[in-house]
């Protein structure tokens, strides 16, 4: 398969974002994510985490500089165009925004009816998803009688079952005990492994440096450094603290677009694309 000649799923230059008549949110946002690439997004209340995933799910457009998503412009995309591309990211919000009316079966179950998957292989997959992410009991439930943490794995549930091209999750571990949300972030490591780009936004600190992985940091809008350590990979020397060239991650020089001012955060490990698994192959793999 021929890739593009931007084989970086997500690309931003100078990226400025604005709500109304209000301050810049985001300033100067440049980076890039390569495929099948593994980050955490972190920073302080407050500092513009679900604003960057928001222009990554096509939310909102950036009020300056470039977004790219898959090798697209998204300045330059037609709305009729946006449905089609939005079904290749899953998206854990940070509101969870499951469909009330829906059980938990259902809402699990929609990305797959959307996408035109035979009615015996949703029921098979989804049915083992959420028996994996501990809902078993639950599937027939609605969201209102589901507790925060399990409304929070309905919506995991939900972003995976597509097995989509970026999965981008905004605090997706904030409502279940550590024990689960290692089981979350293996889920979301298993995906990875299988080819998805994952973006995760998190305050969990102590997962962060368990884990590994790259790392986008903000602060004030601003996209920083990883943090002391955040930034190597998973197979590094403990405590390794890179030069920002080594890890991957570069300084975004103000004032100089293009070239020096992109972060290429490609710092982690290459994906492993297998041909399209059912969920019981994927979710069972590797996982404690
Ligand atoms: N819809 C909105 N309208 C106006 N301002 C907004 C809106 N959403 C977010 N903001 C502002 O943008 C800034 C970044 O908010 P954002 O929600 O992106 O932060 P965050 O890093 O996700 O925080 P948290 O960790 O608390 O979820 C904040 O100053 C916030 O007040
Ligand atoms: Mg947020």
């Amino acid at each position: 398969m021929k890739k593009a000649a931007d084989d970086n799923i997500v690309r931003f230059e100078n990226a400025g974002l604005r709500y109304g008549f209000g301050p810049e949110v985001l300033q100067d946002v440049t980076f890039a994510l390569a495929e099948g690439s593994f980050h955490f997004l972190t920073g302080e209340s407050g500092a513009g985490k679900s604003s960057l995933l928001k222009l990554l799910y096509l939310a909102l457009k950036p009020t300056r500089g470039v977004v790219a998503l898959f090798g697209r412009d998204v300045a330059s995309l037609a709305r009729p165009s946006l449905p089609a591309l939005r079904r290749q990211v899953g998206v854990v919000f940070q509101e969870f925004r499951l469909l009330a009316h829906l059980s938990t079966f259902d809402n699990v179950a929609l990305p797959l009816r959307i996408a035109g998957v035979r009615g015996s292989e949703v029921n098979r997959n989804v049915t083992e998803l959420l028996a994996w992410v501990g809902l078993k009991d639950q599937m027939k439930a609605r969201p209102s009688t589901l507790s925060g943490g399990q409304q929070q794995r309905v919506a995991i549930a939900r972003a995976v079952i597509g097995r989509p091209k970026l999965l981008l999750a905004d605090e997706p571990t904030g409502n279940v005990d550590d024990r689960m949300a290692l089981r979350l972030m293996h889920l979301f490591e298993e995906l990875n492994r299988l080819g998805t780009t994952v973006v995760i936004a998190t305050h969990n600190v102590s997962l962060v440096e368990r884990l590994g992985h790259g790392r986008l940091h903000l602060e004030g809008g601003r996209l920083t450094l990883g943090a002391p350590g955040g930034a190597g990979r998973p197979d590094k020397r403990p405590g390794a603290e890179d030069a920002a060239g080594s890890s991957g991650l570069g300084a975004s020089a103000p004032g100089s677009p293009g070239r020096g001012a992109t972060i290429d955060a490609r710092g982690v490990e290459p994906a492993h694309p297998t041909a399209q698994a059912p969920v019981r192959e994927w979710i069972l793999k590797g996982v404690p």
